[in-house]
């Protein structure tokens, strides 16, 4: 089918026949998914193909329970992946730097398009495909099922299969809502209200913000996952602040956590002191390692101290 013909008409699919996809198209979908661009060559991400009957089922428990990701022919988890740039630069006797945030950044958007590629290519193929961004709900545990090493994270799922439901495109917002010329240009009250407008026939009661409510205002899904993400990224050794496989949300939430077991935290050049009632934790490195552990002191959990 013709590109744009298959633009037009794609939806994402969440009903899948239970038949296979034949070995050449499979290598057609992975080719795709490996001729995405790529930033400075480096392929910052991987694919996890999960083709076990029984760790599909536990990768669908810890994603919301989708049936969609049991049904589907095959399932693609796309990985951020530095793990591997890492592996090839020790190969040959250098150091990766500290760039946490910005491999994030660029691992991310490699799996992104890369998933993309693969996806677009299996909707010109006639399958059905649906991204997964229910693999967040149940992060650490899906990091832990599947071995992923510090420098890898889940971004999202990818269910392919055939299609057992057909059913019209969904809405758009306006296109002068997306797509700015020159300068950003500010909403204003109509914008949203046709923003509301258009997108209306998403939801099965024609009101969009249901849907939007539902995921991101207070007390919605998107908050849920923020805490386990947050402490998935420092496990993995994406955030700045902590030492890889802290498992905290962030320093200020290592901060917060320690203030809870002590009267006081004190931070000084290369060390952070954590003050009980008639002892003190001492860390040294910088400041969220150094907290991290005096705290793991405080608990306990060092091993040959004092
Ligand atoms: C990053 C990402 C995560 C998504 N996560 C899910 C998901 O967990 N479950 C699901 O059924 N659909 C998921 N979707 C599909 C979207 O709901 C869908 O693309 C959107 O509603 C627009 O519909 P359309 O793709 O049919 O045009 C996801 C899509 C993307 C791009």
């Amino acid at each position: 089918m013709e590109l744009l013909e298959v633009l037009r008409r794609r939806r994402s699919v969440r009903r899948f026949k239970p038949l296979p996809i034949p070995e050449e198209d499979l290598e057609k979908l992975l080719f795709a998914l490996q001729r995405a661009p790529t930033d400075a060559s480096a392929q910052l991400y991987s694919v996890l193909r999960v083709r076990d009957r029984a760790l599909r089922d536990a990768v669908a428990r810890l994603s919301g329970d989708q049936e969609h990701i049991r049904q589907a022919a095959e399932f693609f988890l796309l990985l951020a992946d530095v793990h591997r740039l890492e592996r090839l630069l020790e190969h040959r006797g250098q150091k990766m730097a500290a760039w946490p945030r910005t491999a994030l950044h660029f691992a991310i958007l490699d799996a992104g398009l890369a998933g993309a590629y693969l996806a677009l290519t299996a909707e010109a193929l006639g399958y059905g495909v649906c991204f997964i961004g229910g693999v967040l709900d149940g992060v650490e545990a899906l990091v832990d099922l599947l071995g992923l090493p510090p420098g890898v994270l889940p971004v999202a799922g990818l269910a392919v299969g055939v299609p057992d439901e057909e059913g019209p495109p969904r809405p758009r917002l306006p296109r002068a809502l997306v797509v700015h010329e020159d300068r950003y240009r500010p909403y204003a009250e109509e914008d949203l209200e046709e923003a509301y407008r258009a997108m209306a026939p998403y939801s099965r009661v024609g009101d969009w913000n249901r849907v939007l409510r539902l995921y991101f205002a207070e007390g919605g899904r998107m908050e849920k996952r923020e805490a386990p993400y947050g402490r998935a990224l420092s496990r993995q050794g994406f955030d700045p602040d902590l030492p890889r496989g802290a498992g905290f949300y962030s320093l200020g939430g290592l901060i917060g956590e320690a203030l809870e077991e002590a009267r006081g935290v004190l931070f000084r050049k290369g060390e952070a002191w954590l003050e009980r009632e008639g002892e003190a934790f001492r860390g040294e490195g910088r400041p969220g390692e150094a907290l991290l552990t005096a705290l793991r002191k405080a608990r306990g959990e060092v091993p040959d101290w004092p």
